[in-house]
């Protein structure tokens, strides 16, 4: 199948053309970034706004870059939640638009499984069933079980904080750029993990939620403290992402004890983070256990994912009505 993709979920106006799942033909993502950055934020207003102007011109963007045309089609994929609405409903009414124009099926798309399909873009080796993914974006933080295309279970999630907002709130706090994850990951280069005991939330064994609210906490409080002047940021930096690394490896430690996989998929935001990264692919070397980690390019969000995802649950007889509405609190399964 050729399927064009369509993601409007955050602030991430992005189009793509993928071809059974897996080859992606083009990928086009326009960052809004520089218009969120004076406000520290997202502001889901200014986000609407840049999708419904940016997303026409995107989709032939895509088109042409892959060489092909609304013809050659054989569907549209659209995120159709969770994320903000306003994003949301700029991208479904443009999919639903291009599906009554063609006379082509639709198929809206949960963000979160895109990002579980992400692993499985532009390699000849793809994650065998049943995998577990450690899914790491600035809105989800959450384990689950996939044992099939059809078949996913969340099997934890965050008490509170995702941890992308948890790199984003304290990356704030040390005076960083929007957005933070990524500038805080390249402060963290030059400091040390071991500068600051920061708290690691572990729950009960054998459990397997996760909270990073305890650390941000740490976090803000040690940098008003007076101990503060004596460590360098980038120590602190440093410290806070060994931090939420070893509470999300300690997470798939136990549930790869609790569970039986095939293989570990790391995906979302965060998973472009390289200390998170590597660390996951040394569960993958202990156990012996084949460990995916998406191109950087498919692990933020992007609308790759979204067809491949539409692929592996999409057949016909899933094809969506154009009746569809973008659904903010879409649940996962
Ligand atoms: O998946 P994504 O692009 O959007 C959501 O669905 O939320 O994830 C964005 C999140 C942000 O919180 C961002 O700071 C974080 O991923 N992120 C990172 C890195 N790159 C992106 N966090 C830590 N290190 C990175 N290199
Ligand atoms: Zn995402």
């Amino acid at each position: 199948m050729l399927l064009l993709g369509i993601e409007t979920s955050c602030d991430d106006t992005a189009t793509a053309v993928v071809r059974d799942g897996r080859s992606v033909l083009s990928n086009v993502s326009t960052n809004q970034d520089a218009f969120h950055a004076k406000y520290g934020g997202i502001v889901p207003e200014i986000a609407s706004r840049r999708h419904a102007s940016l997303l026409s011109a995107a989709v032939d963007d895509a088109l042409v870059r892959a060489g092909t045309s609304l013809d050659a089609l054989d569907g549209i994929a659209v995120t159709s939640g969770p994320g903000l609405i306003g994003s949301l409903v700029v991208g479904v009414a443009t999919a639903k638009a291009l599906a009554f124009a063609t006379s082509k099926p639709l198929y809206a798309v949960n963000h979160l499984h895109g990002h579980l399909f992400a692993a499985f873009l532009d390699t000849d080796v793809t994650p065998p069933y049943p995998f577990l993914a450690l899914l790491v974006s600035g809105g989800h933080s959450q384990l689950v079980a996939v044992e099939s295309a059809r078949d996913l279970r969340v099997i934890a999630k965050t008490r509170d904080d995702a941890a992308g907002e948890a790199f984003d709130k304290t990356a704030r706090l040390l005076g960083l750029p929007f957005p933070g994850g990524p500038a805080l990951e390249r402060l963290a280069l030059d400091g040390d993990p071991k500068a600051i005991a920061f708290p690691r939330y572990r729950p009960e064994p054998g459990a397997l939620d996760l909270s990073f609210s305890g650390l941000k906490t740490s976090a803000r409080y040690f940098l008003a403290s007076d101990a503060a002047r004596d460590v360098s940021p980038a120590d602190v930096a440093a410290s806070f992402q060994a931090a939420i690394v070893d509470v999300l490896i300690d997470r798939v430690q136990r549930a790869l004890e609790a569970g039986s996989y095939r293989a570990i998929v790391l995906s979302g935001g965060v998973a472009a983070n390289m200390s998170l990264a590597g660390a996951f692919r040394r569960v993958g070397e202990t156990r012996g256990l084949p460990a995916f980690v998406p191109e950087r390019r498919f692990c933020t969000d992007n609308a790759a994912m979204i067809a491949a995802a539409a692929e592996r649950r999409g057949d016909v007889d899933l094809r969506d009505p154009l009746t569809l509405t973008a659904d903010p609190n879409l649940p996962f399964a």
